[in-house]
């Protein structure tokens, strides 16, 4: 098997509002955490991208630590051109603050109106120059998740999508069990009930591999 030199996100972005408070998600980095410790068991050369997570970092992966959405754009525009595969499994978010203010803000009114900005939009970055790389998003809906999941992997240029749903019977945050839908190139569908994180991660990794090998067999033209 080649060895591919595989990037991975993980872990929730955190967006500063003032020196004490800042935006984030529930993410805790299990996918992504996992996907990078069973790429290095598979052989892969592993790079992982990390927001704020407590998981200890994989034994013989390059981890390196970021906060916000922008620091991870940045991080993975470094270190895109020398991977064959990105893997997005951050739950980046999606908005920061307009404006950081550097003094705590006051609590003396009632109100208080945040405004947010649109972050870079990292997978579509990578979409748009992907060439040969395999890349592969993740989706959380919590309603029309099939649909959606086909837009973003239309709209950002993905290879994969694996898709989550959220609701109050299903919480795909953490290190348990979850429910997945498994699309790949032609939209072809498979559905995984109740499956570990790292059955997740090996599943994604061998369609990786599959899908690099179809790519880079000499009569496949570029995507
Ligand atoms: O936020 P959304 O549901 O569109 O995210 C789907 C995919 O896009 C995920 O893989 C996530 O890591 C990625 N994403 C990103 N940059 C953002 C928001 C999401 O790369 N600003």
């Amino acid at each position: 098997m080649k060895r591919l030199r595989v990037l991975v996100t993980a872990g929730p972005t955190r967006e500063p509002i003032d020196p004490v408070r800042f935006i984030t998600n529930h993410s805790t980095g299990s996918m992504g955490y996992a996907i990078a410790r069973c790429a290095h068991r598979l052989g892969h050369q592993v790079t992982l991208i990390s927001g704020p997570a407590s998981l200890a970092e994989p034994a013989g992966v390059k981890t390196i630590r970021i906060e916000t959405a922008q620091e991870m754009y940045a991080e993975v525009k470094k270190h895109f051109l020398a991977h064959d595969s990105l893997v997005m499994a951050a739950a980046v978010s999606d908005f920061r603050p307009r404006q950081y203010s550097a003094k705590k803000l006051k609590t003396n009114s009632r109100t208080a109106f945040i405004q947010l900005k649109k972050n870079p939009d990292i997978l579509q970055w990578a979409g748009k120059q992907k060439t040969k790389k395999i890349i592969v998003g993740f989706c959380m809906e919590t309603e029309n998740m099939f649909a959606r999941a086909l837009e973003k992997m239309c709209l950002k240029q993905a290879d994969i999508i694996i898709a989550n749903k959220i609701s109050k019977f299903a919480m795909p945050f953490g290190p348990g069990r979850t429910d997945i839908l498994l699309i790949g190139p032609d939209s072809l569908v498979q559905q995984f009930r109740k499956i570990s994180k790292d059955k997740v991660a090996r599943i994604l990794l061998d369609k990786i591999a599959d899908l690099w090998y179809k790519k880079h067999s000499c009569r496949c033209k570029q995507r």
